[in-house]
């Protein structure tokens, strides 16, 4: 049968609807007995994927796929997502992240006779497949894994699965185990000596951080920050840097702007070097952890930061007066509240990032209906080899 799509999950979808992993348009392909494709006639963007474990290991899509191909891909879902909205503006290149540079992973761990397997699940599985010579994790969390599979020898029940979000950080890795198991106190014990013998940065047991040998602290432009175990921080390094880039540029020249949906600080805490800030989000802890970042530091200008669930209590039109410009960088569910009295206030900046093209698209028409235009868009992919596009645009008005 012949692939005629691309869904936007990264499936192929053959001319009679059915939606087949791992091909491309305008490929003919047949089913074998179990369900995987024979590739009769290849794509010209076919290659062969980098990754060993890419033909059992669910945590990338598109590996088959040339990064020529994946671009367009990924930029095609964000333009299809503002056309739907009448929205036509002007690209810049896409910014892809080098494989090797995903900083955070979440591995899952089992006991086996032997020992413990860590690996990722294979694709819509709950089968482990290991994965020693992962192209997609920084070096540092590839060479982690015996010390998580020891880890997992400790930490997880003969029969059930522990989570390993692993995050590398300046001073080693933060670790945080997410299991369903009981935390004596002999295992708060041997873990804490396990973390200090394995130089971890940090050890956490689902909300109880169980010992931090070091501070896992992450750079954000010119500060030092160390964020809550498991809070949000952009997927890779360089995506973050290209992000950090683009929203620097937008807002060149800004006195005061506000940072919504603003985190640890990964934005608030470059801009302070030219400009006052308002912080604003939901988890009082990263707030906490921005503000600990912004004391530490020398040389910045004002951080304020306010705790508000912005989907209930978007920041109001009145409350934006005395700021030049937003940036703004919300959850999946985008920012439609916030979005709407932006779009009434007297702001007439915006740098919008946003993980979801959709969200994205209903929240760009929004501000362009009151007045904006969209200066340019970028995608920036954080999210290699996965069907997740970023993006980041201007939007001016006046
Ligand atoms: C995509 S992250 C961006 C964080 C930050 N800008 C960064 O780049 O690291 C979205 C942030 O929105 C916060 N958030 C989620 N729901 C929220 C809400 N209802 N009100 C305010 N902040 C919220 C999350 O805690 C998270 O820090």
């Amino acid at each position: 049968m012949k692939i005629t799509a691309m869904t936007h999950l990264g499936l192929g979808r053959a001319e009679d609807g059915t939606l087949i992993p791992r091909t491309l348009p305008g490929e003919d392909v047949a089913l074998r007995d179990d369900g995987s494709a024979q590739i009769v006639t290849p794509s010209v963007d076919r290659v062969a994927p980098p990754c060993r474990h890419f033909k059992t290991c669910g945590g990338c899509a598109l590996q088959h796929a040339s990064d020529a191909y994946v671009a367009g891909f990924k930029q095609g879902i964000v333009e299809r997502a503002l056309s739907a909205h009448g929205l036509t503006p002007p690209f810049r290149t896409l910014h892809t992240s080098p494989p090797q540079s995903r900083r955070r992973a979440k591995f899952a761990g089992r006991r086996t006779k032997k020992g413990a397997m860590v690996g990722f699940h294979a694709r819509a599985s709950d089968v482990l497949v290991a994965v020693p010579d992962c192209q997609l994790v920084t070096p540092a969390l590839s060479a982690a894994i015996p010390m998580l599979e020891a880890l997992t020898v400790l930490a997880a029940s003969r029969r059930g699965e522990v989570g390993l979000t692993v995050t590398e950080s300046l001073n080693g890795l933060d670790v945080l185990i997410g299991t369903d198991q009981p935390l004596t106190d002999q295992l708060r014990l041997d873990l804490a000596v396990f973390a200090q013998n394995s130089g971890l940065a940090r050890l956490t047991w689902n909300d109880e951080t169980l010992v931090t040998i070091q501070s896992p602290a992450q750079s954000f432009g010119p500060v030092k920050v160390t964020p809550p175990p498991g809070s949000f921080l952009q997927a890779t390094a360089d995506g973050e840097g290209a992000l950090r880039d683009a929203v620097q540029e937008i807002l060149q020249g800004a006195d005061r702007i506000v940072d919504l949906f603003a985190g640890c600080g990964t934005f608030a805490l470059a801009l302070a070097t030219q400009a006052e800030m308002l912080a604003v989000e939901s988890e009082a802890e990263m707030l906490a952890a921005l503000d600990r970042g912004w004391r530490s530091a020398r040389g910045l200008k004002r951080v304020t930061t306010l705790t508000r669930d912005l989907f209930r209590r978007p920041l109001e039109p009145d409350e934006f007066k005395g700021f030049d410009a937003v940036v703004i960088d919300p959850p999946r569910a985008g920012a439609a509240a916030q979005v709407a009295t932006i779009a009434a206030s007297g702001i007439n900046r915006v740098a919008m990032v946003s993980c979801n093209p959709v969200t994205f698209g209903r929240d760009v028409a929004t501000l362009v209906a009151a007045g904006f235009v969209v200066d340019w868009v970028q995608v920036v992919d954080q999210f290699r080899w996965s069907p997740h596009a970023e993006v980041v645009a201007q939007l001016t008005r006046g």
